[in-house]
């Protein structure tokens, strides 16, 4: 989307990581236009650039199919920089060896025996990094060094002695990685001798200027949501088009928190926009979702029911002449996570990206000025745009709403003991080693550290996350999974939970310590209070990774003690998984 004023100096080589394209915006925050190819473009097409970046990626480089890249780039006289995959795939092109791993280190690890070396130059206290692989180096090939490690992995970092060869196993792009961006710009000044070429500022004008390109003379309509994302990439079109071009629909899916529509008009209101409408669609949408307990299935359904609603819309009045095309404020997590670049492994499918959105993409009928942005960005962006920080500051809220965090459960079952605490029969999503994971939760009797809970999923195969009972009206062996899927009567009582932690949130200021609270509804109780409630405050930067935040004791204990006056409530969990493993959202 961003111009660039000349030719990119890094390129980023994508093994189909899922942080691919923030190695590049890291780069670009640097002032240094960096661009992302596909992993096996040829050595020829990159001799101009000063460095190359190889990804992560979800696979391991035994496997048949997986990312190559063109070993002419390890012959020539680039600065090659490996990251995850690109370390593993450097040592093996190379002639050193790789370990298939079957467990893998997934979270925050302390970097140790950190050799002088140019990539670690000038960095100061906090050797914390992230990491999220399976398989790792055994072996580096001849000529390398090891130049760090951590408590599980040997060869956290390794680099050729004479050439600018080196590579890393965590993840120096993302925010956990203290020292993440100093190595990056270690990599890029230091080693490649990069100058300051990109103004990470420079990029209204771009964007509206695409804007303009994409629509020619069509007009453009908006399914909103009052979120950031889409409040942004709507203002965007309204300044590049007008308003009289800008169409902005909210549908009403009844899978929305408390207040929500009543919100969303006063926002569009505020924004300027002459054409809204609000679609009472929340029957349609219960009716398609009734009896559905599988996670993607309910979001395929969420989807295309958009689609339906959508088509109905767009198929009345005078939007029948076809001069139209959909916008989107789709960015990019959201396009990475569905599998939506060319590697990276289906999380889940994000609404963005269903079979009927994915037949206008083909036929060049949407436009998403924000795909290539993570969330920290697009607030940015709003803010330069002039949109009041109430509006941008709101936490991110999922399209689907409410369904995703609103579990079900089409069979009753017992909860399990398992050494330290009970395997509830209920699973979520998860993310490890950049593929998905789709298993149970691990229930303990109290809150522990969260860096207890990130060794138990670590060591624990058949858990992806672990939660901690704050209160509730029995014992975890008590509690059974009960049968329950998206009826009026539970989403009731979630929107009733959310709304009691949203304002004991907002009232004691801890709303604004956190990136994202979601409340979670899971069929786990007993006879006449069949739910419980998740709570999962989370930081985060992107979206990508995400920590877990811990909640001042008292307000816990209230909130807990209020959540357990909603009709069907059993319980209060409190999620202690960071992401990775876990993911933000429960699905
Ligand atoms: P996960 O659960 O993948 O979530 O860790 C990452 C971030 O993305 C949000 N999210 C969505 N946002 N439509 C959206 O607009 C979606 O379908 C969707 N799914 C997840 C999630 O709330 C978190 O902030």
């Amino acid at each position: 989307m961003n111009a660039p004023k000349s030719q990119p100096q890094i390129t980023v080589l994508d093994a189909g990581g899922q942080y691919c394209h923030l190695i590049a915006r890291k780069i670009r925050d640097l002032g240094v236009y960096a661009d992302v190819l596909a992993s096996d473009t040829p050595a020829g097409d990159l001799s101009d650039r000063k460095g190359l970046i190889i990804s992560g990626g979800p696979d391991s480089v035994y496997e048949p199919g997986s990312p190559r890249i063109d070993p002419g780039i390890l012959m020539s006289r680039s600065a090659v920089l490996g990251i995850c995959y690109g370390q593993q795939l450097m040592a093996f092109e190379l002639g050193g060896r790789v370990r298939k791993g079957d467990k893998g280190e997934y979270g925050l690890a302390l970097l140790s025996n950190v050799k002088p070396h140019a990539l670690f130059r000038n960095l100061n206290g906090g050797q914390q990094i992230w990491m999220n692989h399976r398989d790792q180096v055994e072996a580096v090939p001849p000529g390398f060094d090891v130049l760090a490690s951590t408590d599980t992995c040997a060869i956290a970092a390794m680099g050729h002695r004479e050439r600018p060869l080196m590579a890393v196993q965590f993840h120096p792009e993302v925010v956990h990685t203290s020292q993440g961006t100093k190595i990056l710009s270690n990599f890029v000044f230091d080693v490649c001798g990069c100058a300051r070429d990109w103004d990470p500022k420079d990029r209204i004008r771009p964007i509206e200027q695409e804007i303009r390109t994409v629509a020619g003379d069509r007009n453009v309509f908006f399914f909103v949501s009052g979120g950031v994302d889409s409040t942004v990439a709507y203002t965007l079109c309204l300044r590049a088009l007008g308003p009289d071009r800008v169409y902005g629909i909210y549908v009403d899916t009844g899978l929305m928190r408390e207040g929500e529509t009543k919100y969303v008009r006063r926002l569009f209101q505020h924004l300027g926009a002459t054409a809204f409408h609000v679609e009472e669609s929340e029957t349609e949408f219960l009716k398609a979702l009734a009896g559905v307990c599988d996670p993607e299935t309910k979001r395929h359904i969420i989807g295309e029911q958009f689609v339906v609603v959508q088509e109905r819309t767009l198929s009345t009045g005078h939007f029948l002449d076809g001069n139209w095309i959909l916008g989107q404020g789709t960015i990019y997590p959201d396009t990475i996570e569905s599998g939506g670049t060319a590697r990276a492994d289906v999380i889940k499918t994000h609404h963005n990206r269903v079979a009927g959105i994915q037949k206008l993409i083909e036929t060049g009928r949407i436009i998403e000025p924000l795909a290539s942005f993570y969330k920290d960005e697009v607030r940015e962006i709003g803010e330069e745009l002039g949109i009041p920080g109430e509006f941008l500051h709101r936490h991110p809220f999922p399209g689907p709403g409410l369904a995703i965090r609103c579990l079900c459960s089409d069979t009753e079952a017992p909860v399990e003991r398992l050494e330290p605490g009970w395997l509830l029969p209920i699973k979520s999503v998860g993310v490890k080693g950049d593929s998905r994971s789709y298993h149970s939760v691990l229930a303990l009797e109290n809150l522990p550290s969260d860096e207890i809970a990130t060794e138990l999923v670590n060591r624990t195969m058949e858990i992806n996350r672990v939660v901690g009972l704050v209160k509730a009206r029995a014992a975890i062996p008590a509690m059974r999974a009960t049968i329950g899927t998206l009826t009026p009567a539970r989403l009731a009582r979630l929107r009733r939970a959310d709304a009691i932690v949203r304002r004991l949130s907002e009232e004691s200021g801890f709303e604004r310590e956190v990136w994202q609270f979601p409340v979670v509804l899971i069929p786990i109780g007993v006879e006449g209070a069949p739910d419980s409630v998740v709570l999962r405050p989370i930081h985060s930067v992107d979206g990508m990774t995400a920590q877990v935040v811990r909640m001042p004791d008292q307000l816990l204990r209230r909130m807990a003690d209020e959540l357990l006056k909603v009709d069907g409530v059993c319980g209060v969990f409190y999620d202690l998984t960071h992401k990775p493993p876990g993911t933000i959202e429960w699905e």
